[in-house]
């Protein structure tokens, strides 16, 4: 099987002499989903743009060792005929877009590749559906929030139909629902053969997902291998952002790399023993409790055996829909509130009464 990205000892010195890249020898075949790990400044975003030539045919740095992608050396491959094989979303989204509206913005690319208008229209729908910006399709670029604009840039990308597809923190300015949906995509293309490399130092966004995680520290590979291999590692030294999961499985001293919520699942049990026993402070009476405390407004139960206490100096966070009871259960904490059912105590005393 051909390779899709030959790096061979790639070094790159940006103009003024930074070195971003030294020696960077990797290999990414076709099919895989590679994230490119790294503190900012560790060459991430260089090494995104070897992959589509606009290192160094945009930027007048120093190039050496050997770079291939799809099979053509990006040295003497100019970026419109890398663009054929490789899409790269850039960091800064805004950059990317260069037509008025988010459908003209959709059809450059496929109109630069010189696809016919039925098929130009027919990508730019497709994706705007992917990414769920078809109610942005008339708006103005430069009139769009961060997000949007983000979801546009990476939509544009994926409308190249790109055999590799670069995206370098694509999940940046996206909300949750917005990374959520990404993420979908990201699996499905990956279904569906196309080679992802992701540049992030998020490691939660799409460790499960990625078959690959290769880590740069100062330009250099320092450790490359599957997602749960490498995070099995002491990985603390290259400021890498860990998923919860993991650090939690770490702060309990577990063996185990869960990346899902599954895996947390399956280790939730020994976790718990391991937390409840590494938690050796001695036990200090609450600050105020809420024992089983119930409370009516007519017919319309608010709070039905409610039961929460608070250690002194704990900062509680007490989250709920609208008319969950959170304002409910703080007045029955201050005693603006009596209870029906149920005593609250602060500081042991009961209140309210
Ligand atoms: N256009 C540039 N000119 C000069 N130095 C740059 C430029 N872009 C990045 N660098 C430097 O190259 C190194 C790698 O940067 P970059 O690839 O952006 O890292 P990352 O994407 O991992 O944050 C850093 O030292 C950075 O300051
Ligand atoms: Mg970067």
């Amino acid at each position: 099987m051909n390779p899709l990205v030959v790096c061979d000892g790639v070094t790159y010195r940006y103009r003024d002499g930074t070195l971003a890249l030294h020696q960077v020898s990797l290999t990414i075949e076709e099919g895989e989903f590679v994230i490119l790990a790294g503190a900012s400044g560790s060459g991430k975003s260089t090494l995104c743009r070897l992959f589509n030539g606009l290192i160094p045919h945009l930027y007048s740095g120093d190039l050496s060792g050997r770079a291939l992608v799809a099979g053509q050396d990006v040295r003497s491959t100019p970026p419109y005929v890398l663009s054929r094989s490789v899409g790269l979303a850039l960091q800064n989204p805004e950059a990317q877009s260069l037509a008025t509206t988010v459908a003209r913005d959709l059809a450059l690319g496929p109109a630069c590749q010189g696809l016919d208008c039925a098929t130009i229209a027919e990508r730019v729908h497709e994706v705007a559906a992917l990414l769920a910006i078809d109610p942005l399709l008339d708006r103005q670029v430069s009139a769009l929030s961060g997000g949007e604009v983000q979801r546009v840039a990476i939509a544009g990308v994926l409308a190249l139909h790109p055999r590799l597809l670069a995206l370098d923190e694509p999940f940046a300015f996206l909300d949750a629902a917005g990374g959520g949906r990404l993420r979908e995509t990201l699996r499905m293309l990956h279904r569906r053969g196309v080679t992802i490399v992701v540049a992030e130092h998020r490691l939660a966004e799409v460790a499960d997902l990625a078959t690959r995680l290769i880590v740069l520290h100062e330009g250099q590979v320092v450790a490359d291998g599957m997602p749960r291999s490498v995070l099995a590692c002491d990985v603390s030294q290259w400021n890498l952002e860990l998923p919860p999961l993991v650090c939690l499985a770490r702060a309990a001293g577990l063996a185990a790399t869960p990346l899902t919520l599954d895996e947390a699942l399956d280790i939730a049990p020994s976790l718990a023993r391991r937390l409840s026993s590494q938690n050796n402070a001695p036990a200090v009476s609450p600050a105020i409790i809420w024992e089983d405390v119930s409370f009516a407004r007519g017919n319309r139960l608010i709070l039905h055996q409610a039961r929460l206490s608070a250690a002194p100096r704990d900062i509680v966070g007490l989250l709920g829909a609208n008319g969950a009871g959170k304002t409910t259960l703080l007045r029955l904490g201050n005693g603006l509130l009596r209870p029906q059912r149920g005593i609250v105590r602060v500081q042991g005393r009961p209140i309210g009464r």
